[in-house]
């Protein structure tokens, strides 16, 4: 299965006060992953756990690809706002 999109998220580090980690970036995944699964379909977007990416004090931070977008500052509670972008960018890909 080859997916359009990948989204990566730190969840580096749970146990690190200031890293993504511990900023509940594991309970956002998930929550994207479900959303993403029952919303646009889960051979789309495949939304991946990643190590440290250089951005912690910018955390919670993810990349999507191939489009190389960031996301930076995000809390655990603005799954809405990704998911829109992401759900926008899929579309857009297969325009
Ligand atoms: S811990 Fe998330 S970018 Fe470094």
């Amino acid at each position: 299965m080859s997916y359009k999109a990948h989204l990566f998220i730190c969840t580096n580090s749970p146990d690190r006060i200031g890293k993504c980690g511990s900023k509940n970036s594991e309970q956002l995944r998930q929550e994207l992953k479900d959303r993403c699964k029952k919303e646009i379909g889960g051979d789309q977007i495949r939304i991946n756990s990643a190590g440290c990416l250089g951005q912690c004090e910018r955390g919670i931070a993810a990349v999507l690809y191939p489009s190389g977008q960031w996301f930076l500052d995000k809390t655990s509670t603005d799954g809405d706002e990704i998911f829109q972008v992401l759900k926008t960018s899929l579309k857009t890909d297969s325009d």
